[in-house]
């Protein structure tokens, strides 16, 4: 999996390069970009046209985060979205995606009553919503249901730290330092045959411990520098949802911004009558 890169190759060497930045992203290279050192790049994907430009910009994996729930429904948490609407969301993203990896997240209650549940939906993300992984939350508690996905060649992404499902529990979106539960959450998901981890919100010190400790790549939010690659949601990272400005988050555009500027430029055009112009009508 070799970075993306704008600039046309020529020669042989150049042509394979070429053909292998587009070649889809898969489970293997998530392991061998650990092994080479290579870091690892995800984004969250809700629509057809959001996975299209991040997939196109070079992410390697497209995330369809239960996070909708927040930046797309509209909700204060994200237990409340269903699989039917992940299954929804992950159809518009897979369209959309030509290279990036795209995971699947598993909302809450669709893996927790039974390992026997979770895989039959981790079945359906897959079967249904053309996902090529899932993602679910938790670490040594929900290690039984990634042993029993992975056990039917579903690749899995764990999640430990701040898991947002258990926001109730936890009082609230917090940072997770409890070293010795970590290590431990990371192991049983490593062993039950995760082949990534989605570390939130540790310190940097621990989830750096948490990334030399296993083989998997550990992929980081508000986890530091120290992991294999890194998530953001990207409503956050353009500036176009601003209800939650979480530490952790760069802002790399102010999307949320222009979109405001162009629509009252539309609206005082329309009622001025500059807009639409000759240009934009037919004789
Ligand atoms: O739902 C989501 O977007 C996530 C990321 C924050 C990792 O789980």
């Amino acid at each position: 999996m070799s970075a993306p890169t704008k600039t046309p190759k020529s020669g042989t060497n150049g042509a394979r390069a070429a053909a292998d930045e587009l070649r889809p992203v898969t489970v293997p290279d998530f392991l061998a970009a650990k092994a080479r050192g290579q870091r690892l790049t995800m984004l969250t994907a809700y629509d057809y046209t959001m996975a299209r430009l991040l997939d196109a910009a070079g992410v390697d994996s497209l995330l369809v985060g239960d996070s909708l729930g927040m930046v797309v429904q509209g909700h204060p948490d994200s237990l409340s979205v269903t699989l039917e609407e992940i299954i929804y969301h992950t159809r518009l993203v897979v369209r959309g995606a030509r290279r990036s990896l795209v995971v699947a997240d598993m909302p809450f209650m669709s893996y927790q009553v039974s390992p026997q549940q979770a895989l039959e939906n981790a079945g359906r993300l897959l079967k249904e919503g053309g996902a090529r992984a899932v993602k679910l939350e938790g670490g040594v508690r929900v290690a039984a249901a990634v042993a029993a996905i992975t056990a039917a060649d579903i690749p899995v992404v764990g999640h430990i730290g701040l898991t947002p499902q258990s926001v109730r529990r936890l009082g609230g979106f917090k940072v997770q330092r409890d070293a010795e539960q970590l290590l431990t959450d990371a192991k049983a998901i490593e062993a039950a045959g995760a082949f990534a981890l989605v570390v939130e919100c540790v310190p940097a010190d621990l989830a750096a411990r948490i990334t030399a400790a296993i083989k998997v790549p550990t992929i980081g939010i508000g986890a530091g520098v120290g992991c294999d690659g890194q998530v953001l949601v990207t409503h956050d990272m353009l500036g176009l949802f601003d209800e939650l400005r979480p530490r952790f988050v760069k802002q790399y555009a102010e999307i949320g911004r222009e979109i405001s500027q162009a629509a009252e430029a539309y609206c005082r055009e329309v009622r001025e009558g500059t807009f639409p112009g000759t240009e934009h009508s037919f004789r």
